[in-house]
């Protein structure tokens, strides 16, 4: 029998389920309350597990099979729709201002050689040459694309206001009447609690962009990861993140977050400083008390959970799309998601 499936989020995450679930037979719809709301849209597109210094566990596990995964993942979706979401193996280099040690680690002539220009204060750094990234607000337009072209309906200015159940989920009861399906999927980030008591948080992050004045001869082509990250493009912008604030739902940007942004990245890379100012903005990564994502089984037999990927929802999704998808339809546990279930907090 044809399942019918109901996801609640249209960002990364949502979308990469669907595609997958669709593949493999299913009916499955989206309800999205606002697609540029959410952290996919709002991120840098760091494909970053070894930049990101994830130790040793189940979770980096999870992550470098997620970036293994990225490079077929984007030649499908980029067939499929005919358009470029801005894929990049350009490696990450973490420069640092003390002395480190490690296999990965070069003094500040070998980094020089990687990227000229570093401020003056860098003595060496990492290089982290699988790391790579990913044009996400592209991304995010192709996964759309590609989720309707294969048939996925989605449903745009859907507020879901609670679950209707005992049991089990029977409806979700939302600004726009009642939805029913076989199965449910929680998608819904750093807005999990809304309807759902697990802990998934807000931690805001302020970014912004800058512009190069030439972007034929582009003179970062590599990520830098240090106090800012700093993510070129292809055609020519350069993305400038983070801050992490515990403040709630404050949206907007602040003159301190911008500043800090900026000065940490004048440090870091002095060029910077000349380049146009282009856009700045504000977004909530979905953090979590162990900032692990909540993935699979939930209290209810036909609601699956996909929501608190923190940090790494972007790198995340073409692993969470696959093994979410698995688990829906065969309902088999799965052991690269038994360190992301739910019960671990209660
Ligand atoms: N993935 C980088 C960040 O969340 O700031």
């Amino acid at each position: 029998m044809r399942r019918e499936i109901l996801i609640i989020g249209g960002g990364i995450i949502g979308l990469a389920i669907a595609i997958e679930l669709k593949s493999q037979g299913a009916a499955v719809t989206i309800l999205c309350r606002d697609f540029a709301e959410g952290a996919t849209h709002a991120a840098a597109g760091m494909l970053a597990p070894e930049a990101e210094e994830i130790p040793p566990s189940p979770m980096l596990d999870f992550c470098l099979a997620s970036r293994a995964l990225y490079p077929e993942w984007i030649q499908k979706l980029e067939a499929l729709t005919g358009m470029n979401a801005g894929y990049w193996d350009c490696g990450i280099l973490a420069p640092r201002y003390q002395v480190s040690e490690g296999s990965q680690w070069l003094d500040r002539a070998a980094l020089l050689t990687h990227q000229s220009e570093l401020g003056e204060d860098v003595v060496g750094g990492y290089w982290f040459a699988k790391d790579a990234q990913v044009d996400n607000r592209a991304l995010a337009k192709v996964l759309w694309m590609a989720a309707t072209a294969l048939g996925v309906e989605i449903r745009t200015e859907i507020n879901i206001e609670r679950f209707a159940f005992d049991t089990n989920i029977h409806a979700l009861e939302t600004n726009q009447g009642r939805w029913k399906a076989d199965h449910y999927i929680l998608a819904t980030g750093a807005w999990s609690q809304e309807l759902l008591p697990i802990p998934v948080f807000p931690r805001k992050g302020q970014m912004l962009s800058v512009q190069v004045p030439d972007a034929v001869n582009l003179p970062l082509r590599q990520v830098l990861f240090g106090e800012a990250y700093i993510v070129p493009r292809q055609d020519g912008r350069i993305i400038v993140g983070a801050t992490s604030e515990n403040v709630g739902f404050q949206v907007g940007n602040t003159a301190i977050g911008i500043h800090t942004l900026l000065s940490n990245a004048i440090r870091l890379y002095p060029p910077i400083q000349h380049f146009a100012l282009q856009e700045i903005w504000s977004g909530f990564r979905p953090a979590t008390p162990d900032e692990l994502p909540i993935l699979g089984e939930s209290p209810y037999e036909n609601l699956t959970l996909a929501t608190g990927h923190y940090r790494n929802g972007i790198l995340l999704a073409p692993v969470t799309g696959s093994a979410i998808a698995q688990y829906v339809l065969t309902q088999k546990a799965d052991p690269q998601l038994e360190a992301f279930h739910y019960s671990r907090f209660s």
